[in-house]
């Protein structure tokens, strides 16, 4: 039974992630979050949707496992083969959130998505997209370079610069007047792809869309909220020992300190 003080869990293959979680802790400071990458197994965007569904699903049992009260599907690539899942306790995915809020911003109706492989052949965007305002154009671009090199923690380097201009110039000349970091890798890479796209063109982080979502879920009570004289807990664990995402984990949580990782097995 999910009490009050369970953490919620959210999960990615790797840092990506912890771009949600850092929107999630700075709208819900008091809540307790169960964080895992799985870094074993990272990238899941190049995989067959049948396996990064069996990934979902092994995610999804240990955390339920660790006695969460709900699960953050922290990754695009798994968001994209949610749909059927039955699961027991709430489920949040970043595509319907991040999808809503690009309709909201762009006036145009003419809306870039940069994504994985796996979600863009998925076309899960394209149909949230259009299923909420059907005459809006949906153009998309696989970016599978770009996982690697905020792994590595190149996001300020001239090589990603180069990179994110080869990939998103495309969708540049469509006009598109707004741009969905279809992957939570991405929003590392802000400062790249916002020299890229220039001034005029709104990005789309679907960290910020689900944190409020889950605002309001928690104020409404779907799921049970932790008291507010608490300060909430964060616990990182991952599938692999790295040093690079401890590197990079604490860089991203800036000014939050984290904790050591916990290297674990899911299975
Ligand atoms: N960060 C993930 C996503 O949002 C997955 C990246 C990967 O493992 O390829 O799609």
């Amino acid at each position: 039974m999910a009490s009050a003080s369970n953490p919620i869990g959210i999960f990615d293959s790797g840092i990506g992630g912890l771009t949600v979680l850092k929107a999630l802790r700075e709208k819900l400071p008091h809540e307790n979050f169960l964080y895992l990458g799985d870094t074993a197994r990272i990238p899941y965007g190049t995989k067959s949707p049948q396996t990064i569904k069996k990934y979902l699903e092994q995610n999804l049992k240990y955390l339920a496992k660790q006695n969460v009260k709900a699960v953050v599907i922290a990754c695009n690539s798994a968001s994209s083969v949610a749909e059927e899942i039955n699961f027991s306790l709430p489920i949040y995915d970043v595509i319907s959130p991040g999808s809503r809020l690009a309709v909201e911003a762009s006036k145009a109706c003419r809306i870039g998505v940069i994504a994985t492989k796996a979600t863009v052949l998925s076309k899960s965007y394209v149909t949230h997209i259009q299923k909420i305002k059907p005459h809006v154009q949906v153009y998309q671009q696989a970016s599978s370079l770009l996982v690697p090199l905020v792994e590595e923690g190149w996001d300020d380097d001239p090589v990603t610069n180069l990179i994110v201009y080869r990939y998103i110039s495309p969708l540049l000349k469509e006009n598109i007047d707004t741009l969905v970091l279809g992957c939570t890798h991405y929003p590392i890479l802000k400062p790249a792809i916002r020299k890229v796209v220039g001034a005029n063109v709104t990005l789309i982080d679907s960290g910020f869309a689900l944190a409020k979502k889950l605002t309001e879920d928690l104020q409404q009570g779907v799921i049970m909220a932790n008291s507010k004289d608490l300060t909430g807990e964060i616990r990182l664990l991952t599938t692999d020992s790295s040093d690079t995402f401890q590197a990079n984990a604490k860089r991203i949580m800036l000014p939050l300190e984290i904790k050591p990782l916990e290297i674990v097995d899911i299975n």
